[in-house]
């Protein structure tokens, strides 16, 4: 979602993400019960009973029938999807991974014209030999391109590279939780032993000396369970114009939970395999990075905050000294990367006297 996150209401109420379930429809029904005792009620009340088991039945119907995906979020037409089967591969570099596991697995949401941007990455912070002993593997997740063109240039770029993988799945903004998801499963199934994964956007400067040494720190024992980045909470968007809206249907509550920033967040990778299990179970919901979030909250695991002012969600001027101390600031393009990296790399050296 970006940065706009700042500006979302802030607020430490806790509440829990709250899917208008079937069962919790029948729980207030019975409780409803309970505090009423004239029969006329009760009657009245196994008729409601019976009308939602009517509509539930017609509505399992329905959903064991409906095998396209709904993205589109219009209310009257929506069936929650959920991720029983992922798109088939284009792109699966299944041996990736194969050898000593990496330290460090970047993930990088990327679109299939984006070749200009992937080049400058690993030029700059998506090299994979930039911190010394330290094993980085990058990895680009792709859509389908609505261009045929596109598709016979990746699949050069991925020969050349191995740094791609792609799913069947048209690349939209509305698709970017099918993309992490992608990248998750790939992960558990593919490079499970990764000690650590790391989700960050292309748009972003990231710093991986700092992540490594400062935040990671790869001498001591492997964190588990292990989830940090720019810890924030907003308020689903309700008007329909926004990029960001969102139905009552779709999530409920007026508060999102806790979650990390899309731009950039990191996690042991102990929790790949559990979160593709949890998120299977579940609605789609776009935003990738609410979506990990609730999807964390149903497991029980708490986003680490310790490294939450070393990932800037807002655009923040290149300050050679400052950027050596922090892990990602919003939002950077291919160019400014490209002329501030000589300079940041000489900066690692010169600052940290
Ligand atoms: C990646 O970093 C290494 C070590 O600093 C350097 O030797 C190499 O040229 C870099 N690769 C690219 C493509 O920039
Ligand atoms: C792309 O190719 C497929 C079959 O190879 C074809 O059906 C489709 O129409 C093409 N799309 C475009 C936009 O050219
Ligand atoms: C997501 O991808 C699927 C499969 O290609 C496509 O049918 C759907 O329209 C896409 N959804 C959005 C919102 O772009």
């Amino acid at each position: 979602m970006g940065n706009v996150k700042c500006d979302l209401l802030q607020v430490l109420a806790s509440t829990h993400p709250n899917f208008p379930t079937w069962e919790r429809i029948h729980l207030e029904t019975s409780t409803m019960n309970k505090s009423i005792t004239q029969s006329l009620w009760t009657i009245k009340s196994k008729i409601l009973k019976l009308c939602l088991f009517l509509f539930l039945a017609t509505m399992a119907f329905m959903g064991f029938h409906y095998h396209s995906i709904n993205m589109n979020l219009v209310p009257s037409t929506v069936h929650p999807r959920t991720v029983e089967s992922l798109y088939p591969y284009l792109i699966e570099e299944p041996s990736k991974c194969r050898g000593d596991p990496p330290f460090l697995l970047l993930l990088i949401p990327s679109m299939p014209q984006d070749v200009l941007i992937r080049d400058v990455l690993r030029k700059t912070w998506a090299n994979e030999s930039l911190v010394p002993g330290i094993s980085i593997k990058r990895i680009f997740l792709l859509g389908r391109s609505f261009v045929n063109d596109t598709e016979v240039s990746v699949e050069q770029e991925s020969s050349t590279f191995h740094d791609i993988i792609q799913q069947d799945f048209l690349d939209t903004y509305r698709n970017l939780t099918i993309k992490t998801l992608m990248g998750i499963e790939w992960v558990s199934r593919l490079c499970p032993r990764a000690s650590y994964v790391m989700k960050v956007d292309g748009d972003m400067f990231f710093n991986p000396w700092f992540l490594v040494r400062q935040i990671l720190q790869p001498e001591k024992p492997l964190k588990l369970e292990f989830f940090t980045g720019l810890v924030v909470r907003g308020a689903p968007f309700r008007n329909k114009d926004s990029k960001w809206y969102i139905s009552y249907e779709m999530y409920s509550k007026n508060l999102y939970p806790y979650y990390c920033s899309g731009t950039g967040y990191v996690f042991s990778g102990d929790l790949s395999p559990r979160i593709y299990k949890e998120a299977k179970g579940m609605t789609i919901f776009p935003f990738e990075d609410v979506f990990l979030g609730i999807c964390l909250e149903r497991m029980g695991v708490h986003l680490s905050k310790s490294g939450g002012e070393w990932f800037i969600g807002e655009r923040v001027e290149y300050n050679r000294c400052r950027f050596t101390k922090l892990v990602t600031v919003h939002h950077y393009s291919p160019d400014e990367l490209l002329k501030l990296w000589p300079d940041f790399l000489k900066a690692l050296g010169d600052c940290n006297g």
